[in-house]
């Protein structure tokens, strides 16, 4: 199909290095497992070269994914190339992506080479990578504030030299959609090649907000693959978002005339999952699967809404998995009903965390007549991934009232014994957190703190995201209960949990 538009994702890469996420890798391993349902044809997987915890986790990705290529990023350099190979040989569909930046800013300032040495660095980057595996993308990093005539003659040895993808970045999110759009034009006229024997990509960042706009306008030019995030993570502002770039291309089918290979019905459960691993919650806002990206309102949307749909959404919801009627499993479902609906929404348990997530269940049944997926996909990410780690939230007792001072009263499992601790605190959340700090022995900054429910109703299940520093380090941390103290209790262990997992990695 010569008008696909290729989907090559890089949350696990460039979305890892947005500030205090730190994904471990059992939950490296479910993004790339939903990435691949969802039809993603790249999942850059990660930077090998940057520590052991990062090659292991490219290395399973690479073992177990199926049907996408994954692919590993390394500097041009052999030592990081050798790295990468190393952790994706056994991938059914390897691929080695190396870049080398060609802006003389990046050049004489960060690399402090000259041009010639980026030329040959280039050559001999995708030369060894070659020598491993026929399918090599090479990246100009910086491309957009590079000098045209050096970027094209960069280009040209790493096509010379083998390159199957040339990726465009646009790596501090400067350019404009026009300018943008025009370099890809110009290349794709340089290089006849392009979006016939190899792949013109490109990579923008969202500095400017213009992320999604460029990468579309460089769709508009020419370019056959668009590297993307869910959710729009990554470094500072972020990447384009995925969710965006595919919706755009089908919702405005006739007008651009390129599609993606993606299950759009995949997207809001990708954003969910990536949102609950990654503790980074998506604004109500946000185009496409944000919370309001389908409410209404206005007493005159919601008049024309009810009259027809089309008045006031362009997209119906149910094309990227909402449905309307999310109202699944309530007191009396059993256990089968279960599994089978975590099934359905893609979660494998063993038999131990089905009989967790089954205890959870109920009790929430109980509190609460509706259970919707979300809820049980809060449940899942509580029982699977919030509780684990070395500190366990074994109970907690707190005293709080107009004319008390808030105090608590915190139980904590770790290496196998129950330690407690009292505190007070100028609420009831800062009193558990005091708590848990005279446990802990940590210096902790809290940074962020949220709590939102995630269903509207009034027993809803409570989320806590929050973000602390500690030892200079930012880390992020989740937590889900009908309790709210217990989320926010939860949400700060799982973060204290994260900063030790990350410390043992080294
Ligand atoms: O933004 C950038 O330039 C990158 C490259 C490694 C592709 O992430
Ligand atoms: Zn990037």
């Amino acid at each position: 199909m010569n008008n696909k538009i290729l989907i090559f994702d890089t949350t696990l890469r460039d979305g890892e290095q947005s500030p205090g996420i730190s994904l471990n890798f059992r939950e490296k391993l479910e993004i790339a497992e939903q990435l691949a349902r969802m039809g993603v044809d790249v999942i850059e997987a990660g930077f090998p070269v940057t520590s052991p915890g990062d090659f292991q986790a490219v290395k399973t990705i690479a073992e177990k994914i199926k049907g996408s290529v994954v692919c590993a990023l390394a500097r041009a350099v052999e030592g990081d190339i050798d790295v990468a190979w190393q952790a994706i040989k056994e991938a059914e569909r390897p691929r080695i992506h190396t870049f080398i930046a060609t802006s003389d800013i990046h050049i004489e300032r960060k690399l402090r080479k000259t041009r010639d040495e980026v030329l040959k660095m280039t050559e001999e980057a995708v030369k060894r990578a070659k020598r491993y595996t026929p399918d090599v993308e090479f990246s100009p990093e910086d491309a957009t504030r590079s000098e045209f005539e050096f970027l094209c003659k960069v280009i040209e040895v790493a096509l010379e030299t083998g390159a199957t993808t040339i990726n465009i970045p646009d790596t501090v999110g400067y350019a404009l959609p026009l300018e943008f759009g025009e370099l890809i034009k110009k290349l794709v006229a340089r290089f006849p090649v392009f979006g016939k024997e190899v792949v013109l990509s490109v990579h923008c960042h969202n500095d400017l907000g213009l992320a999604v706009a460029n990468s579309i306008e460089a769709v508009i030019n020419g370019a056959n693959q668009v590297e993307c995030t869910v959710n729009g993570l990554g470094e500072r502002a972020g990447n384009a978002a995925l969710e965006e770039v595919v919706m755009i291309l089908d919702t405005r089918y006739r007008t651009i005339g390129k599609r993606t290979g993606i299950k759009t019905e995949e997207i809001a459960r990708t954003s969910r999952l990536v949102s609950t691993l990654t503790g980074y919650p998506v604004q109500p806002n946000k185009a496409i699967v944000g919370a309001n990206a389908f409410a209404h309102s206005s007493g005159i949307h919601t008049d024309g809404m009810l009259k027809d749909r089309t008045t006031y959404e362009i997209i119906d919801p149910k094309k990227i998995g909402l449905s309307e009627s999310r109202l699944i499993l309530g007191k009396t479902s059993g256990r089968h009903g279960l599994r089978q609906r975590l099934i359905e929404l893609g979660y494998k348990l063993s038999p131990e965390e089905l009989d967790a997530v089954f205890a959870s269940f109920k009790k929430l049944a109980d509190r609460k007549s509706q259970v919707t997926d979300e809820d049980l996909e809060a449940i899942v990410f509580d029982e699977l991934y919030a509780r684990g780690g070395r500190y366990k939230l074994v109970e907690f007792v707190i005293q709080s009232g107009t004319n008390i001072k808030p105090q608590a009263k915190v139980a904590l499992k770790t290496n196998g014994e129950v330690v407690r601790a009292e505190a007070v605190g100028d609420g009831p959340v800062d009193a558990v957190y005091n708590a848990i700090d005279k446990i802990i022995g940590l210096d902790t900054k809290l940074l962020n703190f949220s709590i939102t429910a995630l269903t509207g109703e009034k027993e809803a299940i409570g989320e806590s995201n929050i973000r602390l520093e500690i030892g200079g380090r930012k880390v992020g941390g989740r937590g889900v209960s009908t309790d709210i103290v217990e989320a926010a209790a939860l949400a700060y262990i799982n973060a204290i949990n994260r900063y030790l997992m990350r410390q043992d990695a080294g």
